[in-house]
């Protein structure tokens, strides 16, 4: 008799090692349409960034790079966290260095707006 309950426990064992895994892959739910955003519209008011990241781009990217990022001159990324507004524009005005004098090529408000826009960067 004790036989028969081995091959039963066998053969139970068997059918149960059978039972194949059943895979669920998790389907990608529907995601991320892609929202294009327009253009976030000029806004009214102070133009200051606008202006003097335009100031930038036409006097200071060719040494500073287009994203502040340093060429000839130093990175300005995080020039805001080491110099004042005030330290900025002298340097803008009178020259640094290697960095040329902007006196009398750039207005006073050019002036000002790139060192507010700058000692922004921090
Ligand atoms: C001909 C290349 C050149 C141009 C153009 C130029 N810079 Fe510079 N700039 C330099 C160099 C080189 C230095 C480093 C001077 C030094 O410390 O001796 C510098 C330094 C600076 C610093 C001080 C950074 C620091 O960490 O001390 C500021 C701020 C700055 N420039 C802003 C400007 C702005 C704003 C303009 C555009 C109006 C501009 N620069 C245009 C070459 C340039």
């Amino acid at each position: 008799m004790k036989k028969t309950l081995l091959v039963l426990t066998l053969l139970l064992a068997s059918s149960l090692a059978a039972c194949g895994k059943t895979e669920t892959k998790p389907s990608p739910a529907a995601s991320a349409s892609p929202v294009v955003s327009a253009s976030p519209s000029a806004s009214t008011g102070t133009t200051t960034k606008v202006e003097a990241s335009a100031v930038f781009k036409a006097n200071c990217v060719s040494c500073h790079g287009v994203n502040l990022e340093g060429a000839v001159g130093p990175n300005l990324q995080k020039v805001g966290s080491k110099l004042s507004k005030d330290q900025i524009a002298s340097t803008v005005t009178n020259g640094k260095g290697a960095m040329p004098s902007f006196k009398g090529k750039l207005s006073d408000d050019e002036i000002s707006s790139l060192a507010t826009w700058l000692a922004d960067k921090k």
